[in-house]
Protein backbone atom coordinates (compact mmCIF):
# COMPACT_ATOMS: atom_id res chain seq x y z
CA UNK A 1 0.00 0.00 0.00
CA UNK A 2 1.28 3.19 -0.72
CA UNK A 3 1.66 6.10 2.15
CA UNK A 4 -0.42 9.00 1.82
CA UNK A 5 2.04 11.29 3.39
CA UNK A 6 0.00 13.47 5.87
CA UNK A 7 1.06 16.89 6.19
CA UNK A 8 -1.53 18.08 8.25
CA UNK A 9 -0.86 15.61 10.89
CA UNK A 10 3.13 16.31 11.08
CA UNK A 11 2.58 19.76 10.72
CA UNK A 12 0.29 19.79 13.83
CA UNK A 13 3.01 17.67 15.91
CA UNK A 14 5.43 20.62 15.07
CA UNK A 15 2.80 22.59 16.81
CA UNK A 16 2.60 21.11 19.68
CA UNK A 17 5.89 20.66 20.22
CA UNK A 18 6.34 24.68 19.54
CA UNK A 19 3.66 25.61 21.81
CA UNK A 20 6.04 24.57 25.36
CA UNK A 21 8.92 26.66 23.66
CA UNK A 22 6.48 29.67 23.21
CA UNK A 23 5.00 28.78 26.62
CA UNK A 24 8.10 29.13 28.53
CA UNK A 25 9.46 32.46 26.35
CA UNK A 26 6.00 34.32 27.26
CA UNK A 27 6.44 33.33 30.46
CA UNK A 28 10.18 35.34 30.21
CA UNK A 29 8.32 38.11 28.70
CA UNK A 30 9.14 37.26 24.97
CA UNK A 31 5.77 36.45 22.94
CA UNK A 32 7.95 35.37 19.93
CA UNK A 33 6.08 38.37 17.15
CA UNK A 34 6.01 37.65 13.81
CA UNK A 35 5.41 40.57 11.08
CA UNK A 36 4.00 39.51 7.38
CA UNK A 37 4.29 42.67 5.00
CA UNK A 38 2.04 42.07 1.92
CA UNK A 39 2.46 44.38 -0.92
CA UNK A 40 0.23 42.61 -3.40
CA UNK A 41 -3.27 41.86 -4.19
CA UNK A 42 -2.95 38.57 -5.57
CA UNK A 43 -5.80 36.68 -4.43
CA UNK A 44 -2.73 33.34 -3.04
CA UNK A 45 -0.61 35.49 -1.59
CA UNK A 46 -3.46 36.96 0.78
CA UNK A 47 -4.52 33.52 1.27
CA UNK A 48 -1.02 32.47 2.87
CA UNK A 49 -0.76 35.52 4.55
CA UNK A 50 -3.73 34.90 6.00
CA UNK A 51 -3.04 31.31 7.01
CA UNK A 52 0.44 32.29 8.29
CA UNK A 53 -1.52 34.66 10.62
CA UNK A 54 -4.31 32.29 12.13
CA UNK A 55 -1.52 29.74 12.48
CA UNK A 56 0.50 32.53 14.63
CA UNK A 57 -2.16 33.01 16.81
CA UNK A 58 -3.05 29.42 17.03
CA UNK A 59 0.42 28.55 18.75
CA UNK A 60 0.54 31.88 20.66
CA UNK A 61 3.20 33.77 18.24
CA UNK A 62 1.73 37.54 18.06
CA UNK A 63 1.03 38.67 14.46
CA UNK A 64 1.73 41.93 13.00
CA UNK A 65 -0.10 41.97 9.57
CA UNK A 66 1.29 44.87 7.54
CA UNK A 67 -0.09 45.55 4.03
CA UNK A 68 1.47 48.35 1.38
CA UNK A 69 -0.65 49.15 -1.60
CA UNK A 70 0.88 47.24 -4.44
CA UNK A 71 1.07 50.80 -6.51
CA UNK A 72 3.22 52.70 -3.52
CA UNK A 73 6.57 53.36 -3.86
CA UNK A 74 9.50 50.61 -3.30
CA UNK A 75 10.53 53.05 -0.47
CA UNK A 76 7.50 52.59 1.56
CA UNK A 77 8.68 49.18 1.91
CA UNK A 78 12.12 49.34 2.70
CA UNK A 79 11.10 51.93 4.94
CA UNK A 80 8.64 49.15 6.54
CA UNK A 81 11.23 46.21 6.33
CA UNK A 82 13.51 49.01 8.10
CA UNK A 83 11.39 49.82 10.74
CA UNK A 84 10.84 46.02 11.83
CA UNK A 85 14.57 45.81 12.01
CA UNK A 86 14.64 48.53 14.36
CA UNK A 87 11.42 46.92 16.94
CA UNK A 88 12.76 44.88 19.72
CA UNK A 89 9.52 43.48 19.56
CA UNK A 90 9.42 42.41 16.38
CA UNK A 91 11.76 38.80 16.03
CA UNK A 92 11.03 37.84 12.79
CA UNK A 93 9.70 39.15 9.29
CA UNK A 94 8.26 37.56 6.64
CA UNK A 95 7.82 39.90 3.12
CA UNK A 96 5.15 37.36 1.00
CA UNK A 97 7.07 37.28 -2.31
CA UNK A 98 6.28 37.64 -4.94
CA UNK A 99 6.73 41.79 -4.73
CA UNK A 100 5.19 43.84 -7.74
CA UNK A 101 7.58 44.14 -10.42
CA UNK A 102 8.69 48.19 -9.66
CA UNK A 103 10.45 46.38 -6.63
CA UNK A 104 13.40 44.66 -6.35
CA UNK A 105 13.16 41.43 -5.20
CA UNK A 106 16.51 41.21 -4.34
CA UNK A 107 16.84 44.68 -2.43
CA UNK A 108 13.84 43.64 -0.07
CA UNK A 109 15.37 40.32 1.03
CA UNK A 110 18.72 42.12 1.64
CA UNK A 111 17.23 44.86 4.02
CA UNK A 112 15.49 42.55 6.30
CA UNK A 113 18.24 41.66 9.69
CA UNK A 114 19.59 38.26 8.85
CA UNK A 115 18.72 37.69 12.51
CA UNK A 116 14.90 38.39 12.02
CA UNK A 117 15.07 36.54 8.34
CA UNK A 118 12.28 33.70 9.02
CA UNK A 119 12.09 32.83 5.57
CA UNK A 120 16.18 32.41 5.40
CA UNK A 121 16.54 34.22 2.05
CA UNK A 122 18.85 36.91 3.36
CA UNK A 123 22.35 35.77 1.03
CA UNK A 124 23.83 36.02 4.77
CA UNK A 125 21.43 32.80 5.89
CA UNK A 126 21.67 31.57 2.04
CA UNK A 127 25.45 30.93 2.34
CA UNK A 128 25.39 29.82 6.16
CA UNK A 129 23.36 27.15 4.80
CA UNK A 130 25.38 26.39 2.04
CA UNK A 131 28.52 26.50 4.31
CA UNK A 132 26.12 23.53 6.89
CA UNK A 133 25.58 26.02 9.24
CA UNK A 134 22.34 27.30 8.90
CA UNK A 135 20.62 29.95 11.08
CA UNK A 136 17.10 29.47 9.35
CA UNK A 137 16.39 26.52 6.71
CA UNK A 138 13.84 27.96 4.01
CA UNK A 139 10.54 27.09 5.09
CA UNK A 140 9.39 24.70 2.29
CA UNK A 141 12.65 22.41 1.76
CA UNK A 142 13.18 22.02 5.73
CA UNK A 143 9.03 20.57 5.65
CA UNK A 144 10.00 18.40 3.41
CA UNK A 145 12.95 17.09 5.52
CA UNK A 146 10.36 16.38 8.09
CA UNK A 147 7.65 14.85 5.65
CA UNK A 148 10.34 12.27 4.44
CA UNK A 149 11.46 11.44 7.84
CA UNK A 150 7.86 10.71 8.83
CA UNK A 151 7.11 8.20 6.29
CA UNK A 152 10.62 6.43 7.68
CA UNK A 153 12.59 7.15 4.74
CA UNK A 154 16.54 7.18 5.20
CA UNK A 155 18.12 9.82 2.57
CA UNK A 156 21.28 8.61 3.20
CA UNK A 157 23.02 6.79 0.05
CA UNK A 158 20.06 7.46 -1.89
CA UNK A 159 19.23 9.28 -4.80
CA UNK A 160 17.14 12.06 -4.73
CA UNK A 161 16.24 14.52 -7.97
CA UNK A 162 14.99 17.47 -7.66
CA UNK A 163 12.78 19.33 -10.40
CA UNK A 164 13.05 22.79 -9.62
CA UNK A 165 15.74 25.34 -9.35
CA UNK A 166 13.92 28.32 -7.06
CA UNK A 167 15.76 30.49 -4.66
CA UNK A 168 12.77 29.54 -2.55
CA UNK A 169 12.60 25.64 -3.19
CA UNK A 170 15.04 24.06 -5.44
CA UNK A 171 18.11 25.19 -4.73
CA UNK A 172 18.36 24.97 -0.79
CA UNK A 173 16.27 21.56 -0.85
CA UNK A 174 19.49 20.59 -2.91
CA UNK A 175 21.11 22.14 -0.78
CA UNK A 176 19.75 20.22 2.33
CA UNK A 177 20.25 16.66 0.25
CA UNK A 178 23.59 16.64 0.00
CA UNK A 179 24.72 17.64 3.29
CA UNK A 180 26.27 15.51 6.15
CA UNK A 181 23.50 15.77 8.53
CA UNK A 182 20.43 13.63 9.25
CA UNK A 183 17.69 14.42 6.34
CA UNK A 184 20.91 14.95 3.53
CA UNK A 185 23.72 12.47 2.33
CA UNK A 186 21.75 11.82 -0.88
CA UNK A 187 23.22 12.13 -4.50
CA UNK A 188 21.42 14.73 -5.39
CA UNK A 189 20.42 15.56 -8.95
CA UNK A 190 19.14 19.07 -9.54
CA UNK A 191 16.45 19.30 -13.02
CA UNK A 192 15.29 22.25 -14.46
CA UNK A 193 13.79 23.68 -17.48
CA UNK A 194 16.57 23.20 -20.07
CA UNK A 195 16.81 19.75 -18.49
CA UNK A 196 17.28 16.71 -21.21
CA UNK A 197 15.57 13.47 -20.99
CA UNK A 198 13.42 14.61 -17.54
CA UNK A 199 11.51 11.37 -17.43
CA UNK A 200 15.33 9.44 -17.17
CA UNK A 201 16.13 11.43 -14.76
CA UNK A 202 13.03 10.93 -12.54
CA UNK A 203 13.04 7.53 -12.97
CA UNK A 204 15.71 7.16 -11.19
CA UNK A 205 14.79 9.01 -8.30
CA UNK A 206 14.55 7.38 -4.68
CA UNK A 207 13.33 10.38 -3.47
CA UNK A 208 11.79 12.80 -6.08
CA UNK A 209 11.08 16.44 -5.08
CA UNK A 210 8.34 18.20 -7.65
CA UNK A 211 9.15 21.73 -7.81
CA UNK A 212 8.47 23.25 -11.27
CA UNK A 213 5.47 24.91 -10.64
CA UNK A 214 4.16 23.06 -13.85
CA UNK A 215 0.49 21.15 -12.93
CA UNK A 216 0.86 17.61 -13.02
CA UNK A 217 4.13 17.15 -15.08
CA UNK A 218 5.09 14.32 -13.73
CA UNK A 219 3.16 11.24 -13.86
CA UNK A 220 3.28 7.76 -13.50
CA UNK A 221 5.63 7.11 -15.99
CA UNK A 222 8.34 9.22 -15.07
CA UNK A 223 8.35 7.68 -11.63
CA UNK A 224 10.84 4.28 -10.36
CA UNK A 225 8.55 2.06 -8.35
CA UNK A 226 8.89 2.20 -4.82
CA UNK A 227 10.44 5.52 -4.62
CA UNK A 228 9.33 8.27 -2.11
CA UNK A 229 7.35 11.47 -4.05
CA UNK A 230 6.81 14.72 -3.00
CA UNK A 231 4.49 17.36 -4.60
CA UNK A 232 5.54 21.29 -3.72
CA UNK A 233 3.51 22.46 -6.42
CA UNK A 234 0.11 24.09 -5.89
CA UNK A 235 -1.44 25.09 -9.13
CA UNK A 236 -4.79 26.94 -9.59
CA UNK A 237 -6.07 25.59 -12.89
CA UNK A 238 -9.87 26.41 -14.23
CA UNK A 239 -12.13 24.46 -12.90
CA UNK A 240 -16.04 24.31 -12.14
CA UNK A 241 -16.45 24.44 -8.97
CA UNK A 242 -17.51 27.16 -6.54
CA UNK A 243 -14.48 29.32 -6.31
CA UNK A 244 -13.85 28.57 -10.49
CA UNK A 245 -10.42 26.66 -10.03
CA UNK A 246 -8.92 23.97 -7.93
CA UNK A 247 -5.09 23.34 -6.36
CA UNK A 248 -3.31 20.75 -8.70
CA UNK A 249 0.51 19.79 -7.66
CA UNK A 250 3.21 19.37 -9.70
CA UNK A 251 2.86 15.69 -9.79
CA UNK A 252 -0.51 13.44 -11.54
CA UNK A 253 -1.51 11.90 -8.19
CA UNK A 254 -3.48 9.16 -9.52
CA UNK A 255 -0.38 7.47 -11.60
CA UNK A 256 2.09 8.74 -9.77
CA UNK A 257 0.28 6.89 -6.12
CA UNK A 258 0.39 3.92 -8.13
CA UNK A 259 4.40 3.40 -8.80
CA UNK A 260 4.90 5.67 -5.43
CA UNK A 261 5.89 4.02 -2.12
CA UNK A 262 4.82 7.16 -0.16
CA UNK A 263 3.79 10.26 -1.74
CA UNK A 264 2.52 13.58 -0.66
CA UNK A 265 -1.07 14.66 -1.63
CA UNK A 266 -1.79 18.32 -2.89
CA UNK A 267 -3.54 19.99 -0.80
CA UNK A 268 -2.79 19.07 2.57
CA UNK A 269 1.16 17.67 1.85
CA UNK A 270 3.95 20.35 1.57
CA UNK A 271 1.97 23.15 2.06
CA UNK A 272 0.97 22.76 5.90
CA UNK A 273 4.91 22.12 6.74
CA UNK A 274 6.09 25.80 5.24
CA UNK A 275 3.70 27.63 7.49
CA UNK A 276 4.79 24.98 10.67
CA UNK A 277 8.22 25.63 9.97
CA UNK A 278 7.97 29.39 9.75
CA UNK A 279 6.31 29.32 13.10
CA UNK A 280 9.44 26.99 14.39
CA UNK A 281 11.72 29.83 12.35
CA UNK A 282 10.07 32.27 14.52
CA UNK A 283 10.18 30.17 18.08
CA UNK A 284 13.96 30.01 17.04
CA UNK A 285 14.27 33.43 16.26
CA UNK A 286 13.25 34.67 19.78
CA UNK A 287 14.70 32.29 21.58
CA UNK A 288 18.23 33.76 19.69
CA UNK A 289 17.47 37.46 20.12
CA UNK A 290 17.31 36.50 23.69
CA UNK A 291 20.14 34.45 24.52
N1 LIG B 1 6.01 33.09 -1.64
C1 LIG B 1 5.89 31.78 -1.92
N2 LIG B 1 6.47 31.05 -0.95
C2 LIG B 1 6.98 31.92 -0.06
C3 LIG B 1 7.72 31.77 1.15
O1 LIG B 1 8.03 30.67 1.60
N3 LIG B 1 8.05 32.93 1.78
C4 LIG B 1 7.73 34.16 1.30
N4 LIG B 1 8.12 35.23 2.00
N5 LIG B 1 7.07 34.32 0.18
C5 LIG B 1 6.70 33.21 -0.49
Amino acid sequence: MTEIIDGNAVAQSIRDDLATAIDQLADAGHTPTLATVLMSDDPASETYVSMKQSDCEEVGIEALDIEIDPEADATELYDTVSDLNDDDEVNGILVQMPVPDHVSDRQVLRAIDPRKDVDGFHPENVGRLVAGDARYKPCTPHGIQKLIESAGVDTEGKEAVVVGRSDIVGKPMANLLIQKAPGGNATTTVCHSRTEDLAEKTRNADILVAAAGVPEMIDGEMIGEGATVIDVGINRVDADTEKGYELVGDVDFETAEAKADAITPVPGGVGPMTRAMLLYNTVKATGLQHD
